[in-house]
């Protein structure tokens, strides 16, 4: 299975903290919010990835991420020149994709707790697998309703009067046909090639699995100031209650098998002299030397 992350947008509802740097690098509590999909994505042992953003932003998420390798995984990189919707990713990466299965996580998602994730993506075999995440404000989002059997039966793009509370979060797994139902969409009144409509062809199809998350699972996004700055806090309190990272890409690489210790160990003595380099020193690299003794 590939993976994309989508890291595009204007942010303007970010602005002036966007004028400089796009919204998925903006720091969530202590590192950069495009590591948090990025994390998810490895934890799940996806190893071929592709990142689209602007033209504008692109080089600065190239330096950031490098190809991948400090990741265990490779990195293409692709330009959207114009946003015209979550779906048009499809076509940017289409030759990426190849004749593979696909994984679409939004650059401004970030998921915490459980293996949900890890397991929806060695089960998949076909079709779409989306999820529903309880929310209190479904009008913000795609919003799936289940009937009584907790099937689902409808799903719609930002609802004045939602069918349900169940939000759909930014990350969507699809079998090849995406690119060819993509290809058929035609753009929504704002213009856009909406994911939802993905969705709604895969539902009519009779080929769309909708998971519900689980209470114990945290989606955040961190799309407005408020929402921003609440994500970082619900960061810092697992962190410092747990003593462990949250969305610590070169950590999820060394547990999902995508890179060794030894490897791991390389790039933590290459790292400055900071938290971060601590924390995968002694919580990760000596604690896993130990356990192997
Ligand atoms: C997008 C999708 C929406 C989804 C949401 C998840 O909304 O259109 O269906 O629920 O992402 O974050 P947007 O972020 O473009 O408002």
């Amino acid at each position: 299975m590939k993976g994309i992350i989508l890291a595009g947008g204007a942010g303007s509802r970010l602005y002036p903290l966007t004028l400089v740097a796009s919204k998925q690098l903006q720091p969530v509590y202590d590192k950069p919010m495009v590591y948090y999909p990025l994390t998810t994505l490895i934890e799940g042992g996806i190893r071929e990835l592709c990142l689209i953003s602007t033209p504008h932003d692109l080089p600065r998420f190239k330096q950031l991420l490098g190809d991948g390798s400090r990741f265990g995984v490779t990195i293409d990189y692709r330009e959207q020149e114009k946003p015209a919707g979550i779906a048009q990713a499809f076509l940017i990466a289409e030759s990426f994709i190849g004749k593979d299965s696909v994984t679409l996580i939004l650059g401004d998602n970030i998921f915490y707790g459980g293996d949900t994730f890890q397991k929806a993506f060695a089960d998949f075999k076909s079709g779409a697998t989306i999820f529903g995440y309880h929310v209190n404000d479904p009008e913000r989002y795609g919003v799936v309703e289940f009937d009584a059997t907790g099937k689902a039966v409808s799903i719609e793009e930002k609802p004045k009067a939602p069918k349900s509370n169940y939000a759909v979060p930014g990350l969507y797994i699809y079998d090849n046909e995406v690119v060819a139902i993509t290809k058929n969409l035609k753009p929504s009144a704002r213009g856009e090639l909406e994911i939802t409509a993905v969705n709604v062809e895969y539902l009519r199809r009779g080929t769309l699995r909708v998971q519900r998350l689980n209470r114990g699972f945290a989606w955040l996004d961190a799309g407005t100031s408020s929402s921003l700055h609440e994500a970082s806090a619900y960061v810092q309190t697992i962190e410092k209650r747990a003593g462990i990272k949250i969305g610590c890409p070169e950590e999820a690489a060394f547990r999902s098998g995508l890179a060794t210790l030894a490897q791991l160990e390389q790039i933590v003595t290459a790292m400055p002299n900071c938290e971060y380099r601590e924390y995968l020193a002694k919580e990760v690299v000596a604690e896993a030397k130990r356990l192997t003794k």
